[in-house]
């Protein structure tokens, strides 16, 4: 029997499951142990994922819920922002929301941040469930109860720690996912390998093309080991005073891409570029070898992601990675590899070691695909 459910505890005592699926069928039973009879719910989805899942999941929560509401926004990372909440909160009030109703993401990680963020406001706090539709949403964003929505330009600049009470992930839904999402959660997932379990890091390169092919089970075991990594890191960390840091790992200079490319590469992505530069820098501090680097460059290559952009200036590279949430009290937060599948932060990485990490995801003079 394959391993299906993780059990996320603070303090030793059990805070919400995070159940994997390959349908919409075991959803009733799971939001059933919740209790919601007497309850209204309100599934707050994107259009895109609307049309696709929205019609099933409804079906099931009628059948758990006293009443069930939907808040259907625009899709779009453009969309996540406070006039968007604004409209959930007014849904809500004329739909006469109160303390014990539920909302429900089902989406990815932008539903899933709006979502959470909207429930930890409303009258102060509401429960919320997770029912991610995207690898990188499934593997990251709906787990360790981080919530908020950009403001203005600024990227999740407005956020609350928001535990959901189950975290419900159909892996069938990664089907109908475009290829360029797909790989943009793979950025996280080799991320996930990187920085604490060499033997996953493995795992994905042997089972590399039944992985592309989304194999449901080898999706599951995937989805499972990233969602063990991430469950171990925030336990130790819910608030993200230290261990949790690690996950930052690729986030450095992957944010000051992102940020630089006007959001117009996606997350995982620019992630998966921030990982091989760390990888670099790692590297010329005699930490991991040469090969490790390209072995790295090529893993993240071979599953679709990019590993090198062009039309970036190093300078300004250097002042957004010095502007970003990343940086600490004046020195920049670095997380770099001891070797594959054991990561660390660091606080000393100077520019010069930084220049050579972007040096190696720019095209810039030296031309190589
Ligand atoms: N809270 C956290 O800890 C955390 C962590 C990482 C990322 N995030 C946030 O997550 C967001 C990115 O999440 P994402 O990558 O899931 O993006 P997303 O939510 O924008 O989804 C990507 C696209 O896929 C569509 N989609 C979703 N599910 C689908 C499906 N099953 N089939 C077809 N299309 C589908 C969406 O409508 C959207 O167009 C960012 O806003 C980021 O800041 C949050
Ligand atoms: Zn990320």
């Amino acid at each position: 029997m394959m391993e299906n459910r993780l059990t996320v505890c603070r303090d030793n005592v059990p805070i919400y499951d995070i159940v994997l699926e390959t349908s919409f069928e075991g959803l009733k039973e799971e939001v059933d142990k919740l209790a919601l009879k007497e309850r209204r719910i309100c599934i707050v989805t994107d259009s895109n994922v609307a049309p696709l899942y929205l019609e099933e999941v409804k079906a099931i929560l009628d059948t758990c819920c006293k009443y069930v509401s939907v808040y259907t926004f625009p899709a779009g990372e453009e969309h996540k922002n406070l006039d968007t909440v604004r409209g959930l909160y007014e849904h809500l009030i004329l739909e006469h929301f109160d303390r014990k109703d539920v909302l429900a993401a089902l989406g990815g990680g932008v539903v899933g941040d709006l979502c959470g963020f909207s429930a930890a406001t409303y009258l102060r706090g509401i429960d919320f469930i997770q029912i991610p539709t995207t690898l990188l949403s499934q593997v990251d964003s709906s787990i360790g109860g981080k919530t908020g929505v950009d403001f203005d330009a600024y990227k999740n600049m407005v956020g609350a720690f928001h535990m959901p009470k189950l975290v419900y992930s159909n892996l069938a839904t990664l089907l109908t996912l475009r290829e360029e999402q797909f790989s943009s959660g793979m950025g996280e997932v080799i991320k996930h390998g990187l920085i604490k379990n060499k033997a996953y890091y493995e795992w994905m390169k042997e089972h590399r093309e039944g992985i592309l092919a989304r194999d449901l089970d080898l999706c599951r075991t995937m989805v499972y080991e990233s969602n063990v990594i991430k469950k171990n890191v925030v336990e130790l960390d819910p608030t993200e005073q230290g261990e949790r840091a690690l996950l930052n790992f690729g986030h450095t200079l992957g944010h000051a891409v992102e940020k630089l490319k006007d959001f117009s590469m996606l997350h995982g992505h620019c992630v998966g570029m921030g990982c091989v530069a760390a990888a670099r820098i790692s590297q010329l501090r005699g930490m991991i070898s040469e090969e490790t680097v390209q072995d790295i460059r090529d893993t993240f290559l071979s599953f679709g992601l990019p590993v090198a952009t062009e039309g970036l200036n190093w300078q300004e590279v250097l002042l957004t990675t010095k502007s970003d949430k990343k940086m600490d009290s004046g020195s920049i937060k670095f997380v770099l590899l001891r070797e594959a599948g054991d990561a660390f932060v660091d606080r000393t990485v100077s520019e010069e070691e930084m220049k050579a990490g972007f040096d190696l995801i720019t095209f810039g003079g030296k031309k190589e695909a």
